[in-house]
């Protein structure tokens, strides 16, 4: 059962959007993979497809193909998958110059057979680096020039490894600083970053280039946390949005935004400035995705992940239903993507002392009001035109 308030915040999504017909198409979406799977006509994938929005999850190697309950939601519910861990530099390149695809490729190929498209997930990024990169870095065997080169070449392989394959690449992860990062430089960007640090600004341009360059036709995207106004001050959205605006401007092969929409329930959420903050990245001509929601909140233990508080496990479902209902409302943003399949199986309680609860499934896969609140979303507020 959904609590009312629940209804009543979908409703009133419903008001401001064009109804959708009464019947449920199943198709997939049309930009989808190599194959039309039937799948529950009110999942969410299929709910997704009717306003050509995708719906997407992370997805766990581990538990792909063989936990079969968890392999089935992701089948079934979603059209869009992003690899949790298996393209990631650590897990490509455990070893210098020896690449490791399998995981990888095993998530691709079950998104072809399954008719989903698959986020790229990452590139150029300061966690999960291989040790053998930032060791050389450190002890100074591998010297500025040579890791620039070693970066480029990461780039090209990778991009060119899926090419034809990926329909967005997070290129660029959580390079700006927040209000609590110590040097800020002053665009905004993270000057303790490891790339910046290391390779200078201008490196960002050119990893767009370069993963341009491997498959011309891979959506590029920026990825990053609090950057749609979850730092209170708008200040790291301002400041992503501008330097964005200059790269699109100098005809730098960026295509959209992502913002992560890592939510924590004791924090409270401002939906309406996170809309207004995608449709700014829309307006300059990028599209835009959310592509790692979670909504987390303080529980008994890490393993049952009861919340603590009857108010956040309302409010969990609730702050869900914002960040989607703004991506549904944004005309450019094209996918929403949960960070995980469910609690049993997130990074957020080994991440986030004493919260959890993050995800759409609970601890056991069954789904949760969350689960519903996004259903009830997608089949009240579909627009029959679709995303453009
Ligand atoms: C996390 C994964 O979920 C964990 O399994 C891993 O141990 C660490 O990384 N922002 C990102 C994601 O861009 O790649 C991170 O994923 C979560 C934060």
């Amino acid at each position: 059962m959904k609590p009312r308030r629940q209804l009543a915040a979908a409703v009133a999504t419903a008001a401001v959007l064009a109804l959708a017909p009464s019947a449920i198409a199943s198709a997939a979406p049309d930009q989808g993979g190599t194959k039309k799977p039937s799948v529950p006509a009110d999942s969410l994938r299929a709910l997704g497809d009717r306003q050509k929005l995708g719906i997407g999850t992370a997805v766990d190697d581990a538990h792909l193909g063989s936990d079969k309950p968890y392999t089935a939601i992701v089948a079934d519910q979603f059209s869009v998958v992003t690899p949790e861990n298996a393209m990631k530099w650590e897990s490509v390149e455990p070893t210098r110059g020896t690449y490791d695809w399998a995981a990888a490729d095993r998530l691709v190929a079950f998104a072809g057979e399954h008719g989903q498209q698959v986020r790229g997930h990452t590139l150029l990024w300061h966690n999960q680096l291989p040790s053998w990169l930032t060791t050389g870095v450190d002890n100074g065997t591998i010297t500025k020039d040579q890791l620039r080169e070693i970066l480029h070449r990461h780039v090209t392989d990778e991009v060119t490894h899926f090419r034809g394959k990926i329909w967005q690449w997070d290129v660029a992860n959580e390079v700006f600083a927040n209000s609590w990062d110590p040097n800020p430089l002053p665009n905004g960007l993270n000057g303790d970053d490891f790339w910046i640090k290391n390779l200078g600004e201008g490196v960002l341009a050119d990893v767009f280039r370069w993963a341009h360059q491997a498959d011309p036709k891979a959506l590029l995207f920026y990825n990053d946390y609090n950057i749609a106004g979850q730092d209170g001050s708008n200040a790291k959205f301002q400041a992503v949005h501008d330097f964005f605006a200059k790269l699109v401007a100098q005809g730098v092969p960026v295509n959209g935004i992502g913002e992560q929409g890592h939510l924590d329930t004791q924090y409270g959420f401002d939906g309406k400035r996170f809309q207004a903050d995608l449709q700014s990245y829309g307006d300059l001509g990028l599209k835009v995705a959310v592509t790692e929601a979670d909504v987390r909140t303080f529980v008994n233990n890490a393993t049952e992940q009861v919340p603590t508080s009857q108010l956040a496990a309302f409010a969990q479902p609730y702050e869900f239903s914002q960040m989607l209902t703004a991506c549904q409302l944004v005309d450019q943003c094209i996918s929403f993507t949960a960070w995980g399949v469910y609690d049993g199986d997130s990074w957020i309680p080994g991440t986030f002392a004493g919260t959890g609860y993050g995800l759409l499934y609970d601890v056991n896969m069954a789904p949760k009001p969350a689960y519903y609140t996004l259903q009830q979303d997608l089949a009240l507020a579909a627009r029959p035109g679709g995303k453009k």
